[in-house]
């Protein structure tokens, strides 16, 4: 999170938006959203974009960071990025353990939790998510998964300090237009602070204007991983403008 921001509001944009659109989207929101001091706002375009955000956000506190991150510095490892590499082009932060790369892509915690450490030991701040998928959550075995995602990071990272946020994605919600409700994610947040305190966790799926506000009213909702509505600039700056009243 920027120093002495509340709340952190960042954009997930998967495989959205190659480098013009994300300087046209970047420009935008530094316009919209560039000056509002109590707040954290973060973008995470795919790679090949990031050099594009980066230009057309500074100079702005809006951070730009990858969706992903390899523990390696380099190697034989096709397809994957360092942390080194990012921070080379002025990268400050990463997304890692997005569930779409631990279902789609076979990642497993530990992978997630050896990305963490290298993105943490190489200068970027880190957004590690977690989350239970509908079977999971039907067979009541909720508690039981983010406990063994949360321990496997905290096991390899230890205390990484305001470096590293989690992110709270129940999987069924990711993308559905499901969201948790207020209740839910204030529940399972609590959980993952009782695991790791001091953390910060954001809230993420199905994160719209319309739902941003009451999520955002919970206790232990620190801010928001944003997927589809990230990618259009009334409903990505609605709810920084949100955050901004809810939390500041
Ligand atoms: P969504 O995605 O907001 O489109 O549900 C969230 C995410 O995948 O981080």
């Amino acid at each position: 999170m920027a120093p002495g921001a509340h709340v952190l509001i960042a954009g997930n944009w998967k495989m959205f938006k190659g480098p013009a659109e994300a300087a046209e989207f970047c420009s935008a929101l530094r316009e919209r959203v560039g000056d509002i001091p109590s707040i954290g706002i973060a973008v995470y375009p795919p790679f090949v974009s990031l050099a594009a955000a980066l230009e057309a956000l500074a100079p702005s506190p809006i951070r730009v960071g990858a969706q992903n991150v390899h523990w390696e510095s380099e190697g034989g490892f096709t397809g994957e990025v360092s942390a080194s590499m990012l921070v080379e082009i002025g990268v400050t932060t990463a997304i890692v353990g997005h569930s779409e790369r631990r279902q789609l892509f076979g990642e497993s915690d530990g992978d997630v939790a050896r990305r963490a450490a290298a993105a943490l030991e190489g200068s970027l701040d880190v957004i590690a998510c977690v989350g239970e998928t509908e079977e999971e959550r039907e067979r009541g075995e909720t508690e039981a998964v983010l406990r063994r995602q949360v321990e496997s990071l905290v096991e390899v990272v230890g205390d990484p300090g305001d470096a590293l946020v989690v992110a709270y994605e129940p999987v069924w919600a990711i993308g559905t237009g499901r969201t948790a409700t207020p209740e839910l994610a204030q529940g399972a947040h609590a959980f993952i602070k009782e695991m790791w305190p001091g953390v910060d966790v954001l809230y993420g799926g199905s994160v719209k204007p319309e739902n941003a506000e009451e999520l955002l009213a919970q206790p232990d909702v620190d801010g928001a991983l944003v997927g589809g509505a990230s990618l259009e600039i009334e409903s990505f700056t609605a709810i920084c403008e949100t955050a901004a009243r809810t939390r500041s």
